[in-house]
């Protein structure tokens, strides 16, 4: 491992110490292994009479963490200088008397009214200058210095309260910081964009530097003349758009530490956690960089129904999350039990899909099962999300498949605190590039930089292989690239002198890059390495192309060479030419640039060096990876005909491995199991059979086997 690491500190919940209970019973020991189980619970939307029904059925339903207080300014503090903890310390009480935990919040998310009225100052502006009002929830700036002189005495006033509360098992920092407001124009986020500016470059001239301004007359002559890239009568600077997403996710995260080390000033001994939103497009904060900040990750996640890999996108989320957790155990804070309230259509989910995305989860390493939340909502505007106790009550099918669950999870004790196995495949993930790939003023806007990452991903899916998918920034200041044999960079389009040496040494001591199309093209700030593209890669993968050949939607061209009959390119082309070294493995037949080489490989020391120069279909795509994961040595530990249907991960201990089978498909599959496979156990088959040759899973369904490790 090297020395600098900037990927956090593996700190769990911190369990309530053995107590007798409301009922007689003694709770579990500190110490006992569990998966946690809960979910948001907001009791102050209900009358205290419900509450005692709630700890009923949270037991029934194998409860063991719930997360309170989240949106509860309005109620803690009524008025600017009155304080109501009554009613949260009566909830505290209550639930620690039927042993549940706390993963409590700082209640800073949402401002209440009285603080907006008399401080509009802290409500964000958009990009045209008008004002976000309240009415919503979380309308407040990252780096307003007035919301955080309140919030902060809020947090002061909720650590020094509950310090010692015996529920306390985990401070949940603020709410999914940057859902609705990271990206604020204020004069307030100006005056801070402009010394987090000051502080990156040291003077004007570097800035003007850094950002090509003596293109359109641009010049800084003094630092009040700079702003956030505010609505521009045509396409704003990149380089101030590339800055402008760091300094706001950075905005973020610099707010995140200053309730943190309040936290830590009170409670030294209590982990403090705020929950990311690794999942769909979200990508304000660069939450590998955030991760070093906080004691554990903790992740919300929820499907979008609309896409037809919504399944595979939740996987891939899962394993970032375990990847920025450094593989360490996470807690996924928040998921759906069945529909949400916040797409165009929202469905409900199967029982099945219920366990399959809860399992899919702790697959890649969540040792919690969290849910939004506790009880459904009647008022508001989540009263149609989904939650673990339904409108319907408990008489539902819901409540059923959640208290199934929760007493199945509590027989996957033995699984917490195991670490996902690392991949082979690892495939480079960057928010510098999905921030700066994607914005005007390019060859195509129709690439886009997650769909790419996610297409190499499921092609090793249906390849039967898990991959990895690496925070780039881990390459430089994190674990690195041991380990991996293969790894793919997909649109890695900001690519700094460094990184370029690091991957060059990875090929040179015997790694194999694939280089995927728009990669390699400028340096951090957003300036192009020139001599040809894709600039950064060119030397090392030994091909040079001198234009871009953008597609237009629904065109494709045709491949031809080491590759599927009728394969097929989009998005973009390179008129690419080989060094004399480099192998083609197919070319274009038609489009702008016929004949030209298309895929390339090339061995560079023990190592191997190919390049995408298109955006291939998907068949293509699967069989491209399968190549590069053979050349690589890489077997599928999968049966052929269940590669893509199965995913396989894999979570491990010193002497033991966790096998989780997933069907992603909606038919039962057999899956045949050879010696080769070792002596497998059931741990959990919630459905699926195990013979002594094959596992069969329902549709849908998960299986959770185990073995010992070999070699270990
Ligand atoms: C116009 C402008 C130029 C340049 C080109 C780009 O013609 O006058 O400065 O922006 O568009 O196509
Ligand atoms: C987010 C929030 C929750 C809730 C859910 C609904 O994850 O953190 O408060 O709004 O979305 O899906």
């Amino acid at each position: 491992m090297s020395a600098v690491s900037t990927i956090a500190a593996t700190r769990w919940v911190r369990w309530p110490e053995a107590h007798t209970l409301a009922d007689g019973t003694e709770s579990p020991a500190s110490g006992t292994a569990r998966i946690a189980y809960g979910a948001d619970y907001n009791p102050e939307q209900w009358p205290e009479e419900v509450w005692a029904e709630d700890m009923r059925l949270m037991r029934e339903a194998g409860v063991n963490i719930v997360s309170v207080g989240i949106f509860s300014w309005a109620l803690l503090q009524p008025t600017i200088d009155s304080w109501d903890f009554g009613w949260l310390d009566r909830a505290l009480d209550l639930l620690h008397a039927n042993g549940i935990a706390v993963d409590l919040a700082t209640a800073t998310a949402s401002p209440p009214p009285w603080l907006t009225e008399a401080h509009p100052e802290v409500l964000p502006v958009n990009r045209l200058g008008e004002t976000i009002w309240p009415g919503g929830r979380q309308q407040w700036r990252p780096t307003s210095p007035v919301f955080r002189r309140y919030a902060l005495a809020l947090v002061e006033k909720m650590a020094m309260r509950y310090a010692d509360h015996p529920a306390l098992a985990m401070w949940h920092i603020s709410n999914e910081l940057g859902c609705h407001n990271v990206y604020d124009y204020s004069g307030d986020a100006a005056a801070a964009f402009r010394d987090w500016l000051a502080s990156r470059y040291g003077s004007l001239v570097e800035l003007n530097r850094a950002w090509g301004t003596a293109f359109w007359s641009q010049n800084y002559s003094s630092w009040s003349q700079i702003l956030p890239p505010r609505l521009a009568a045509t396409h704003p600077n990149p380089t101030q758009q590339l800055d402008f997403a760091r300094f706001s996710s950075d905005a973020l995260k610099g707010y995140l530490i200053a309730e943190r080390e309040i936290l830590r000033q009170a409670t030294p001994e209590v982990p403090v956690t705020t929950n990311f939103m690794v999942m769909g497009e979200t990508r304000g904060m660069d939450y590998p960089d955030w991760a070093a900040e906080v004691d554990l990750v903790s992740n919300d996640h929820y499907l979008l129904v609309a896409d037809p890999q919504a399944f595979e996108e939740l996987s891939f989320s899962a394993n970032l999350t375990g990847q920025i957790a450094n593989r360490a155990p996470w807690f996924l804070m928040e998921h759906s039990t069945s529909a949400v309230n916040w797409q165009p259509v929202n469905q409900a989910k199967s029982p099945g899909q219920l366990r399959r995305d809860s399992l899919t989860h702790v697959a890649h390493g969540a040792d919690a099962v969290c849910f939004f939340q506790w009880r459904q909502s009647l008022a508001g505007a989540e009263k149609f999300h989904s939650a673990m106790l339904p409108h319907a009550g408990e008489d539902s099918s819901v409540f059923r498949s959640v208290a199934r669950f929760g007493s199945e999870l509590a027989g996957l004790a033995a699984v917490a605190g195991s670490r996902t196995r690392q991949a082979r495949i690892g495939i480079l993930f960057d928010w510098d590039s999905w921030w700066a790939s994607e914005l005007d003023s390019h060859p195509t806007e129709l690439l886009r930089y997650k769909t790419e990452a996610m297409a190499w991903y499921t092609a090793a899916l249906a390849n039967g292989l898990q991959a990895d998918i690496v925070p780039a920034r881990s390459v430089l200041h994190g674990p690195g690239l041991d380990g991996y044999d293969l790894v793919i960079a997909p649109m890695l389009y900001v690519v700094t002198d460094a990184l370029t040496d690091a991957l060059t040494g990875y090929v040179g001591s015997g790694g194999h890059l694939v280089v995927g199309v728009f990669s390699g093209i400028a340096d951090a700030d957003d300036h192009i390495h020139p001599g040809g593209y894709p600039g950064a890669f060119r030397e090392l993968l030994g091909v040079r192309a001198e234009e871009f050949g953008g597609l237009l939607a629904g065109q494709t061209v045709g491949l031809s060479g080491q590759v599927p009959d009728g394969s097929t390119g989009s998005l973009l082309t390179h008129d690419v030419t080989v060094q004399p070294d480099v192998d083609v493995l197919a070319r274009f037949d038609d489009g702008p640039f016929p004949g030209v080489p298309a895929v390339t490989g090339r061995s560079v020391g023990a190592g191997r060096a190919s390049f995408v120069a298109t955006v291939p279909d998907t068949a293509t795509l699967v069989a491209l990876v399968g190549r590069f994961a053979a050349d690589a040595g890489i077997a599928s530990p999968l049966p052929a005909d269940v590669r893509g249907t199965v995913q396989l991960a894999v979570r491990e201990t010193e002497t033991l491995e966790y096998l989780f089978y997933i069907n992603h498909s909606a038919q039962a599959v057999t899956v045949a199991l050879t010696p080769a496979d070792g002596r497998l156990a059931a741990v959990d088959l919630g459905g699926s059979t195990l013979a002594a040759d094959s596992l069969t899973l329902p549709a849908t369904g998960v299986a959770v086997l185990s073995r010992e490790r070999t070699g270990a």
